[in-house]
C-alpha cells in the first residue's frame, strides 16, 4: 500500500508538471508566453478543442484593425467549428497601437526576417510540435488587417501553410512602406490606387522568399463592392496577384458564376489554387462563411 501511494504521488507530480509545461487548457482560450524566437512581441493565443483530433489540423485565424485575439475569437466560428472537427486554432495577437497589423515593414515582408509574420510563424511551428499536428492541415485566415497578414503569411511562409483564405485585405506586400514604417498605414492602397500586373504582383510574392520554389497554399479571396475603408479595387489586384503566382490567366479565368455562394456574389475561379468570391453590395464587413471555410480547407 504505502509503494503504491508512493508510486501514486509521484506520478501526480509528473502529470502537475507536464500540465505546466502545457499551458493551454483544452475548451479555453489560452495564451502560450513560451514559444521559442519570437522577433516581436505579437502575443500567442491558442484555442485546443475538448475534442481534439488525432495529429489535428491548425487554422491560424488573424484579427483585424483595433481588434484582438479574444474579439476574434469570440466574433469567428472558428472555435465552435474547432469542437466539430477537432483542429486547433492560433489567435494572434498584435502588438502595435491601433492592434493593425505590420503588413509594410520590410521584415515582415521577408521570410525569417524578424517581424511579426516571424513571429505568427513560430506560433504554427510550436503547435505542430507540441501536438503532432498534421502539416498538410496547417491554414491561415483572417479579416481586413487580418486578411493583409493572410496574404503576407501565404507569401512569406509558403512552406509552412496548405491554404489561405483572405476577407477583405490587400494583395500582399500592397502596404509596403518606402519608409519602412511598421504597421505603418498606406493609404495608396488602401484608396484601391496601387495597381500593377499578374506579373509585378507575383514578383512581389516571389521575392518574400527568394529562391522557394515548393508548393504553395491555394488561396481564397473574399471582398465587398462596396468596400470603402480597403477599396474593391484591391480585390482585382490580390486576384491579379495569386493568378500571377501560379501561372494562370487573370484576363481569361476558368469559370465565372453568378449567385455562388449566395445571392448577390460572384466566385471566379482562376484555377485549382486561386479563386475570389466578389460580394456585390456589401461593405468593408463580409462575413464570415464558416462551413465554407471548412470545406475549402478540407475538414468538411
Ligand atoms: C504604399 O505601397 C505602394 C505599393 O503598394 C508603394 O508604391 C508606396 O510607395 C507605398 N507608400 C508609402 C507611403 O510607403
Ligand atoms: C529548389 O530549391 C532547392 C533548395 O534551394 C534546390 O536544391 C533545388 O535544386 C531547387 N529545385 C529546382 C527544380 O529548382
Amino acid at each position: 500500500m504505502r509503494f503504491l501511494s508512493a508510486i501514486t504521488s509521484i506520478l501526480s507530480v509528473v502529470s502537475a508538471a507536464s500540465l505546466s509545461r502545457r499551458a493551454p487548457t483544452p475548451g479555453t482560450l489560452s495564451q502560450v508566453t513560451s514559444f521559442g524566437t519570437a522577433p516581436t512581441k505579437a502575443g500567442f493565443y491558442i484555442y485546443v478543442p475538448k475534442k481534439l483530433a488525432a495529429s489535428p489540423g491548425i487554422i491560424v485565424a488573424i484579427h483585424y484593425c483595433t481588434g484582438s485575439a479574444s474579439a476574434y475569437y469570440n466574433g469567428s466560428p472558428y472555435k465552435t467549428l474547432s469542437e466539430q472537427y477537432g483542429f486547433i486554432v492560433i489567435y494572434p495577437n498584435s502588438p502595435h497601437s491601433g492592434s493593425c497589423w505590420d503588413v509594410s515593414s520590410k521584415a515582415t515582408l521577408t521570410h525569417e526576417g524578424g517581424g511579426d509574420s516571424q513571429t505568427i510563424a513560430q506560433m504554427v511551428r510550436w503547435t505542430t510540435t507540441e501536438y503532432k499536428a498534421d502539416t498538410s492541415k496547417i491554414f491561415v485566415t483572417g479579416t481586413s488587417s487580418g486578411a493583409m497578414m493572410t496574404n503576407v503569411m501565404a507569401g512569406t511562409y509558403p512552406d509552412l501553410f496548405k491554404a489561405g483564405i483572405a476577407y477583405s485585405g490587400v494583395p500582399a506586400g500592397c502596404f509596403m512602406s518606402t519608409s519602412n514604417g511598421v504597421a505603418a498605414w498606406n493609404g495608396t492602397c488602401a484608396d484601391g490606387r496601387a495597381i500593377g500586373t499578374p506579373a509585378s504582383w507575383a514578383q512581389v510574392v516571389f521575392d518574400m522568399y527568394k529562391g522557394y520554389n515548393g508548393t504553395r497554399p491555394k488561396m481564397q479571396i473574399y471582398h465587398g463592392s462596396a468596400d470603402a475603408t480597403l477599396r474593391p479595387q484591391n480585390y482585382q489586384e490580390t486576384m491579379k496577384q495569386w493568378a500571377g503566382v501560379f501561372g494562370y490567366s487573370y484576363d481569361k479565368p476558368e469559370s465565372t458564376k453568378s449567385n455562388d455562394p449566395q445571392s448577390g456574389y460572384t466566385r471566379t475561379i482562376y484555377g485549382p489554387m486561386a479563386q475570389g468570391i466578389y460580394a456585390n453590395g456589401v461593405g468593408h464587413s463580409v462575413s464570415i462563411r464558416g462551413s465554407d471555410d471548412m470545406k475549402y480547407f478540407g475538414f468538411a
